[in-house]
């Protein structure tokens, strides 16, 4: 029997990146984001090309009282859920000292407290079915912080850290975690991300993902090179060099 996921921020990007190569192996969708119109579009295309079935929910994951709802709504059409991915996120640079806290606040918001939403619906719903495999989105910047978006850097580091403690607490009631920690990927996350260093395409992201899924990774940087090899030297090297490279 074919697999279910839900992924959580699947309007543009690595979500609509991973919607399109899960339905390449087979799975059934479940897309949500707040942009209701992107959405369709994505599953829609999805569904010509790949004949999966393939619903969408709207979800704003910092209105919290309705992420669970919303999910377990999704999930009751969908049947059994075999898989939630925690994607949703949004980035924005701010330098320090100009006091603009409701930037930080807003991705602190999002990428923290909305992913933290979303997990916690999802092992509520895995409990009931006795289990599941929840997959949470952070970053590079959770091990190194990168100069200007510090807040987004400080609610990913966050999030693979909530990610691990929950791993310990849950992993024995057959609910697995998995963090992924991609480097830069060309996505409309932030004006010029092709411009980045080691950039990465959407696509090539979402099957590395897929891999470290079906394996069952606990985490996994993505994409794998330069950045696993990368990664262990980072925090050796001077804040100059991190400057330049981000
Ligand atoms: N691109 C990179 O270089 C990179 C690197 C490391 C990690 N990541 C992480 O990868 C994830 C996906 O980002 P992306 O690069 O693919 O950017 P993206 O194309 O902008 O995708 C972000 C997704 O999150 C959704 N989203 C944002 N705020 C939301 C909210 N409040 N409620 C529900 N959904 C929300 C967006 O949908 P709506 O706007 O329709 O709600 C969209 O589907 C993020 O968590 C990001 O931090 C990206």
């Amino acid at each position: 029997m074919s697999k279910t996921a839900i992924i959580v921020g699947a309007s543009s990007g690595i979500g609509a990146a991973l919607a399109e190569e899960l339905a390449v192996r087979g799975y059934r969708l479940g897309l949500m984001a707040r942009r209701e119109d992107k959405l369709k579009e994505v599953a829609e295309g999805i569904s010509r090309r790949h004949g999966v079935i393939v619903l969408t929910h709207p979800v704003d994951v910092c209105a919290s009282a309705d992420v669970q709802p919303a999910i377990m709504a999704l999930a009751e059409d969908l049947g059994q859920v075999d898989l939630l991915i925690a994607n949703a996120g949004i980035i924005a640079a701010r330098r320090s000292g100009n006091g603009q806290l409701e930037v930080d606040r807003q991705v602190i918001e999002t990428n923290l407290l909305g992913a933290i939403a979303t997990i916690d619906a999802g092992v509520a719903l895995f409990k009931t079915q006795g289990k599941g495999h929840i997959v949470g989105i952070s970053s590079i910047s959770a091990f190194v912080g990168i100069p200007g978006s510090a807040a987004y850097s400080a609610s990913k580091a966050a999030l693979t850290n909530y990610l691990s403690a929950l791993r310990t607490e849950v992993g024995h009631q057959g609910i697995r975690i998995t963090t992924i920690h991609p480097g830069f990927v060309a996505t409309d996350l932030a004006p010029g991300m092709e411009k980045y260093p080691f950039v990465a395409q959407p696509g090539a992201v979402a099957k590395e993902i897929c891999q470290a899924v079906e394996r069952g990774a606990r985490e996994a940087i993505v994409p794998r090179w330069p950045w696993a090899a990368m990664m262990p030297m980072m925090r050796f090297l001077p804040d100059a060099v991190i400057r330049r490279i981000f």
